[in-house]
């Protein structure tokens, strides 16, 4: 509140009768200047209820307790704030806060769902130390996040569409690695940040997402299936299974084209000369062998991770489209260790529906929305 009253907003604090239990309302009216009440029977000439709902341009609940999404999911009015998220037209963001067994019950995931399909943006809950001595995801962000994104979502500059509901949408993430003997093998340096933050906007935007993870560095978003997997020919194997039932495949991860030919039982070892040859064989194409069995309607993204400049970058761009058989390819120059690891990104994207490539950069999550929104053109679901 303090955050918001300071870049030079109007805050009306609602509290629930049980958030009152942990800050007063005399600490609320102080801090935000106005009077404040839990209840639609105090300053009944007014209709409060209703002329809140108006009123905002913004409304953040935070923390969203599993009781409060659970009265949202479900309609019910029964105090002030209840009533005013009924009246509200506005962008309204949910912030969900609570012990990590309550937030991954599927009941409380499943009013989550409800309420992301009709247009409720969730922000989801960090993972980190909780009110007991346990830890785990269900801590509230800190306040700059969830000020930034309510914000964007007014500005428009931040999607809140539940654009991808009733789209299954299967994501390849990381980096594969292919074992030369039990203790080594050969890898790459993806850490799987933007294959991360593409199942995370997906499910905010509505869709079901399944995340087939090779060796990520950063946690698995909550509310997505995750299937762990190590090697090419193992990713090769789930992406295979999954994308019969996906609407969008999108490849992000980085697959080795190569793997060792003999996987040796015991460590190498060092004595003995010199050392062995390695031989190599072909890994699968993974996105190639799935575009050649699509199905109509199937939406393929494919990534190209390449050293060139921005020329060079276009025409690899356009050549690997047609070469995958993908809708939609996502290019960026990787070079001088670029984008590996990073939080942000910045990429070209070429799909069969422009002539224009668009260039696109900025967080891993603004990537993922700009690439979310062309593959909602090529389902045909935009507008
Ligand atoms: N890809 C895949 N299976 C592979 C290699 C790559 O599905 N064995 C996918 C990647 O996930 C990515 C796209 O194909 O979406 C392009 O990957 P990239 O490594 O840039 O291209 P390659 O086909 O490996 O070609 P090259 O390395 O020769 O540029």
């Amino acid at each position: 509140m303090r955050q918001l009253r300071e870049s030079g907003h109007e805050v009306v604090v609602v509290p629930t009768e049980a958030a009152l239990r942990f800050v007063g309302a005399p600490t609320w009216e102080a801090l935000s200047g106005r009077p404040v009440s839990t209840s639609v029977w105090s300053d009944v000439p007014t209709v409060a209820h209703v002329e809140l709902g108006r009123w905002a341009e913004l409304v953040i609940v935070a923390p969203a307790t599993a009781d409060l999404l659970a009265r949202a999911s479900a309609g019910i009015a029964d105090d002030l704030l209840t009533t005013s998220l009924l009246t509200a037209t506005c962008p309204v963001l949910m912030c969900p806060a609570m012990h990590t067994e309550m937030w991954q019950h599927p009941a409380t995931q499943a009013n989550v769902s409800t309420l992301q399909r009709r247009g409720v943006h969730i922000l989801p809950p960090d993972s980190g130390r909780l009110t007991g001595a346990d830890s785990g995801p269900g801590r509230l962000p800190d306040p700059g996040t969830i000020v930034e994104l309510g914000l964007s979502l007014v500005a428009g500059t931040a999607s809140m569409a539940a654009d991808l509901s009733q789209t299954h949408v299967l994501i390849s993430a990381g980096g594969t690695r292919e074992p030369l003997d039990p203790v080594r093998f050969l890898g790459n340096r993806s850490s799987g940040r933007q294959g991360v933050a593409l199942a995370e906007r997906a499910r905010d935007r509505g869709a079901r997402v399944t995340l087939v993870a090779a060796h990520l560095e950063v946690p698995a978003p909550d509310g997505v299936s995750v299937i762990e997997v190590g090697t090419a020919e193992q990713m090769n194997v789930q992406m295979q299974a999954q994308a019969e039932s996906a609407d969008v495949i999108v490849m992000a991860a980085a697959v080795a084209d190569f793997r060792p030919v003999d996987v040796q039982e015991a460590k190498i070892k060092k004595s003995g000369g010199d050392p062995p040859p390695l031989a190599l064989t072909r890994n699968p194409d993974v996105l190639a062998g799935l575009t050649a069995i699509r199905r109509p309607g199937q939406v393929f993204v494919g990534f190209a991770a390449e050293t060139a400049d921005a020329d060079q970058l276009l025409v690899a761009a356009r050549k690997k489209l047609v070469d995958k058989g993908c809708d939609i390819l996502v290019a960026n120059d990787v070079s001088e260790g670029k984008v590996f690891g990073d939080s942000t990104n910045e990429a070209i994207i070429v799909d069969t529906q422009s002539v224009e490539p668009r260039s696109t950069g900025g967080s891993k999550s603004a990537v993922a929305d700009t690439i979310l929104d062309v593959v909602v053109e090529h389902l045909g679901l935009s507008g």
